[in-house]
């Protein structure tokens, strides 16, 4: 296999050492600030974040958590769409989670509630009644925060400008259009209805907003990930009838009452509010049941209104997001349009995020045109309703087919298991991953981040990791050739590690059935011996678990790796990394030699895969490390790539303190493991008050003005 030695770009930074500190590392001649933190006010009439759970309003016009997928868009002095005009910017940020919610909630707060029992940090609710503001600022806290950047005085966008009329929060009750393609609509909205839109044409919200995407035409896709775990069926109410069973099994949605005797349950307890007067309806339509009886708590069909990519016109405040069905419902972590050719069709690559799911594609029927940049959601609606959705199969000789998601297949028409079949196309787009089970699409090491070269148009993807349950030397294939143990025994077997894969379209085409692919690098720790250490990483380039993924528009060929971690979190803290990385080809066949132990018994075996050429740490360097607990997701940059925008999500996840009397948060500094970045790090100035850890979006430049990275 060969070693990729030039480029006509070169990585400029000394590499950054793996750390454990809570702070924000990154290479000396390089400056961060944080550009916005939850709670912090988007408008002037909201008060500033107090950082210790007192805030009064419902959070409408803050900033939301769990901060993750990111893009940055101009706007004309007048406020257009603008490519190029960069007087004026708008930042687009998702919020994924509510997983940490007890860092904005108030200590030991007894108010409203069975028993003063509230919500804790381990994401479990005591099966009774939560408070319903609590509630609300969790519903809030999702979604996605529009925000317009003032400039410092160095000249870079950092700070909210709270004044702007552009600002907006699109939370989980904003009202949404139901779209997809004309001849499936009616379709696609009946299985919509809910007591809130009996047409079915309008949905609310949107949920566990993971990764992004942007399109041609400038607007902005926000995904929807892992909604299942919001709604539950309360205790006593109804289950759905079989087909909804099966299709709430294969998303992992709730399908069966809560037991009257539970004193814990997953999801979030959303629909328990009783203690405002608005109780019959924000917070019952979490409650999917199936309770004909009681047409209040009729949303039997709100499980079905999430697992979307929705689109949003950033710059317009008075445009209503579109949940767009043409690209299939399933646990979507992003979005990323192929390179734009006049004339062509336009495509989106799409992971579905969960072990062992599914790589996807897009395939617009129109043609792009580039008359339509700036067209907003019309575009959208154009480019974006009607189309073909297709499932990957990644063959064992480094080649691949995009297969079509089509009732007229003959086996989605004839799949018919645990009592679903499919009834028409609506339900193979809503149920897509049924109809990729059906065609035998392969089972991937859990689809992350898609991005695309704009220098050649290849597509490369991350595939975070695996379980042992799933991978096992005899369950490998060519796309997933990996099993084993984590060497160090921290945390993790079957792929703790995790890989990128790349594929290069037939021809060239968005449009193409067919691809080539090959491993571009596999994540392993330096020291973790051949067999596992593939890429042959070094102290400088070494990571586990590669999640976000984007190439720079600004520079093209330099492409950023992002990590979110559990099997090297021992030694590091998760890490941003920059790639100069060569073409699909470029390296060899190999064959892999793995060996997994499970409760003392061994299993061994070999695969046969492709694998990119290896990269030095000259074409592969570690750039930032976060603080503790954090995952780093979501990139963008200003146009000359002067400044590089990063998302810290949930540093110090789930750390704290519970009060064994009453299941209260006990916000309690030393229980805390991060308190980022309220104390700075030692890198930058504290950013607000409190201690209690805050997600946030920071903006990395050069102190000598030069682009990131180079
Ligand atoms: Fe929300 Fe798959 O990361
Ligand atoms: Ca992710
Ligand atoms: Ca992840
Ligand atoms: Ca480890």
């Amino acid at each position: 296999i060969q070693i990729l030695g030039t480029s006509s770009i070169s990585l400029g930074f000394g590499a950054t050492a793996k750390s454990l500190a809570d702070q924000v590392t990154v290479p000396s001649g390089y400056s961060v600030q944080v550009v916005h933190a939850t709670g912090d006010a988007i408008n002037t009439a909201t008060p500033a974040y107090s950082n210790t759970g007192a805030e009064t309003d419902d959070w409408t016009f803050r900033v939301g958590d769990h901060h993750d997928g990111m893009a940055l868009f101009y706007v004309t002095a007048a406020g257009m769409y603008s490519a190029t005009a960069t007087d004026r910017a708008v930042l687009a940020v998702n919020h994924e989670s509510s997983a940490d919610s007890h860092f904005l909630h108030p200590r030991g707060q007894t108010s409203g509630g069975v028993n003063g029992k509230k919500f804790n940090q381990f994401g479990n609710w005591d099966a009774k009644t939560r408070p319903g503001l609590e509630v609300l600022k969790e519903i809030n806290l999702h979604g996605v925060s529009i925000v317009e950047l003032s400039k410092d005085s160095n000249g870079h966008f950092s700070q909210i400008n709270p004044a702007s009329t552009l600002n907006r929060r699109i939370s989980a009750q904003t009202v949404v259009n139901v779209t997809g393609p004309s001849a499936h609509l009616a379709g696609i909205k009946q299985l919509f209805t809910t007591k809130f839109d009996t047409t079915g044409a309008t949905a609310r919200g949107t949920l566990n907003n993971c990764a992004n995407g942007t399109t041609p035409w400038g607007t902005y896709l926000t995904c929807e990930e892992n909604f299942a775990a919001y709604t539950n069926i309360r205790t006593g109410g109804t289950a759905p009838d079989a087909k909804a069973v099966e299709t709430r099994r294969r998303y992992g949605v709730a399908r069966a009452p809560i037991s009257a005797t539970a004193t814990a349950a997953s999801g979030q307890g959303w629909f328990t509010p009783t203690d405002t007067a608005d109780t019959n309806e924000r917070f019952r339509r979490w409650d999917s049941s199936a309770d004909g009886a009681n047409a209040m708590n009729d949303y039997r069909n709100e499980p079905n209104t999430f697992g979307y990519v929705v689109e949003i016109d950033p710059l317009v405040s008075s445009s209503t997001p579109a949940k767009r069905a043409a690209l299939g419902r399933f646990a979507h972590e992003n979005a990323a349009h192929s390179n734009a050719v006049a004339g062509q069709a336009l495509a989106f690559y799409m992971g579905c995020d969960s072990r062992n799911e599914y790589f996807y594609k897009f395939v617009s029927q129109q043609n792009w045109s580039a008359a339509d940049v700036g067209g907003g959601m019309a575009a959208g609606d154009k480019y974006l309703s009607e189309g073909t959705l297709y499932v990957a199969k990644f063959n064992a000789d480094g080649s691949g087919q995009w297969i079509e998601l089509n009732i007229s297949n003959t086996s989605i028409a004839a799949y018919n298991t645990n009592g679903f079949s499919f009834s028409n196309q609506a339900e193979v787009l809503v149920f897509a991953r049924l109809a990729a089970d059906a065609v035998g699409a392969t089972k991937m090491d859990r689809p992350e981040w898609a991005s695309v070269n704009p220098s050649n148009g290849e597509i490369y993807l991350t595939l975070t990791n695996n379980s042992a349950s799933n991978r096992t030397p005899s369950t490998t294939d060519g796309a997933n050739p990996r099993s084993y143990n984590d060497p160090d025994g921290n945390m993790g077997s079957g792929n703790p590690n995790g890989h990128i894969i790349r594929l290069k379209e037939v021809g060239n085409l968005a449009s193409a059935t067919s691809f080539n692919w090959d491993i571009f690098v596999f994540g392993a720790e330096q020291d973790s011996g051949d067999s596992v250490n593939i890429s042959k990483l070094t102290a400088n380039n070494d990571f586990s678990s590669p999640d976000g993924l984007w190439f720079s528009q600004s520079t093209p060929g330099l492409l950023w790796i992002q990590t979110d971690d559990g099997a090297y979190t021992d030694v590091t803290n998760c890490m941003l990394l920059a790639a100069v990385p060569g073409v699909v080809g470029d390296g060899g066949k190999i064959t892999v030699k793995n060996s997994l132990t499970v409760n003392a018994v061994t299993t061994t075996g070999t695969q046969e895969t492709f694998i990119g050429a290896l990269l030095p740490d000259a074409r592969l360097r570690r750039f930032l490390v976060g603080p503790k607990g954090s995952e780093i997701t979501g990139l963008t940059e200003t146009l000359d790539g002067k400044a590089l925008y990063v998302n810290i999500q949930h540093p110090g996840e789930k750390t704290g303190a519970v009060n064994a009397a009453n299941n209260d948060w006990i916000a309690d500094p030393t229980k805390l493991q991060s308190q980022w970045p309220t104390n700075g790090g030692g890198l930058i100035s504290a950013y607000g008050p409190g201690t209690r850890p805050r997600s946030a979006t920071i903006v990395i430049t050069r102190n000598d003005g030069g682009k990131v990275g180079l």
